[in-house]
């Protein structure tokens, strides 16, 4: 029942008039709609289903340029209908300071002070040294089903993979980190499920992270040698003197397994499915990777990331002045949504948009955003991805979808764009 027989290229059919947004029809391919919008309407207005009104930006050229704009601002208190519209944007249950106060809802320059701090305890150095234990924890996960021939790759794999490596990176100890699997699944599901439910969740996590900080704080003052995980570097980077508060580093904390969890989870799952449905592609990556030869994995994570990002549309701006983008006019405290899977395929970047291709080089796509805000966790996700598809590949080789694509369901929230669930079928290892 495999999709093998689906063309290269999918023949772009854009509507003729303004596209319905938000549905599940639009869930399930909103690259029409986007093309329409890039088109006819490329900062356009619009109500989204939680009844705020906001501009989407569709197109590369003033996607990147608003990424970029300093004024529009990350802070809700910018929002012109923050006074009313209190709880719809934002984590549910998170309403005051705490978490909030993390990277993507700040400005410079605490924004500045917070980055340069944290990127002295999340470097590329810890990042490729955590290599190893990213593919312990990959074929641990496959292990699990690799025997049965069949699974369900959303819920056995994509999901936990990365909520366990970010717990092992913070050094959540190994007992605890089923809870948070729990806590995030609540968190992931939030789009359909009770939000008094998330907020539970996030209170949990925040109570956890909380006593965690309080411990390792403690660890570290008594020991000469400390632990060597990212909680406790966060608390121990220092620049100029200046040191992270203790509630600073939970809301760093947080935002990282935040911005990190349902991204990557989205990347394992939109990319395995487009290889997939992509046979030649697959194949192509497949032979490269028997061969030892991992270029093809790095352009090719690249793409998949362009062609079927995680992110559909980067988190909330708020204009803190009036300014004009692509010729439209915005006033002072409008939301702006930057519509990221919008821009990553615009023929006016992108040749061939609607293809994939896992050789492209010329691929500076906005998947990772752009500006100030720029992905912090890029170099983890990379890996993460790559592991996980290049294990797939080399120890499932036969591995096929077990539904048909239009029996798959797309979660449908607002800003990520990822699966359910992902049916395949294999020869048992
Ligand atoms: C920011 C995408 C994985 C941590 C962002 C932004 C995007 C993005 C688009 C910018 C949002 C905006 O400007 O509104 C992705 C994708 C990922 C991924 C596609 C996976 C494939 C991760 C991981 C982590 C992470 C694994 C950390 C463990 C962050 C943080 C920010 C951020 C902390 C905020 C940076 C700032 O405001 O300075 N990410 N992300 N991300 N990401 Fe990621």
């Amino acid at each position: 029942a495999a999709a093998e027989t689906v063309p290269e290229a999918v023949p772009e059919t854009a509507p003729a008039t303004v596209p319905d947004l938000f549905t599940w029809e639009f869930a399930a391919d909103p690259y029409p709609a986007y093309a329409w919008l890039r088109e006819h309407a490329p900062v356009h207005r619009t109500r989204l289903p939680s009844g705020v009104e906001a501009w989407l930006v569709t197109r590369y050229t003033e996607a990147r340029q608003a990424l970029a704009d300093g004024r529009l601002s990350k802070n809700p208190v910018h929002h012109s209908e923050s006074a009313h519209g209190k709880g719809k944007i934002g984590i549910p249950g998170e309403r005051s300071a705490n978490l909030m106060t993390h990277l993507l809802n700040i400005d410079p320059p605490d924004h500045t002070r917070l980055r340069r701090l944290v990127s002295k305890a999340f470097t590329p150095r810890r990042v490729a040294a955590f290599a190893p234990r990213v593919q312990e924890l990959t074929d641990r996960l496959i292990d699990g089903f690799a025997g049965r021939g069949e699974a369900d790759l959303i819920h056995e794999f994509a999901f936990p993979l990365p909520i366990y490596a970010i717990c092992d990176l913070l050094g959540v100890p190994p007992e605890d980190q089923d809870d948070f699997r729990d806590w995030a699944g609540m968190m992931i599901r939030h789009g359909q499920g009770p939000r008094g439910g998330v907020a539970r969740s996030v209170k949990k996590m925040r109570g956890y992270l909380a006593e965690l900080i309080h411990r390792k704080r403690e660890t570290l003052g008594a020991t000469a040698e400390p632990d060597e995980d990212l909680i406790s570097a966060l608390i121990r980077a220092s620049d100029h003197g200046e040191h992270l508060t203790e509630n600073e580093v939970a809301a760093m904390a947080f935002i990282l397994l935040f911005a990190g969890f349902e991204t990557t989870v989205n990347l394992i799952g939109n990319g395995t499915y487009q290889l997939l449905r992509h046979p030649a592609q697959r194949e192509l990556l497949q032979k490269s990777i028997e061969t030892g030869d991992m270029d093809l994995l790095g352009t090719g994570i690249e793409e998949l990331l362009r062609y079927d990002g995680p992110v559909e549309l980067a988190t909330w701006r708020f204009a803190t002045e009036e300014l004009t983008l692509g010729g439209q006019r915005i006033a002072a405290g409008d939301p702006v949504l930057v519509v990221l899977a919008a821009a990553d395929r615009d023929p006016a970047r992108f040749d061939e948009p609607d293809v994939l291709d896992l050789t492209r080089r010329d691929n500076q796509h906005l998947g990772y955003g752009h500006g100030i805000h720029y992905c912090l966790g890029a170099p983890l996700a990379r890996l993460e991805g790559q592991t996980a598809l290049a294990t797939l590949l080399t120890r499932l080789p036969d591995l096929r979808l077990a539904a048909e694509p239009d029996e798959l369901r797309w979660r449908g929230g607002l800003i990520m764009r990822g699966l359910r669930s992902l049916p395949v079928e294999f020869s048992p290892e």
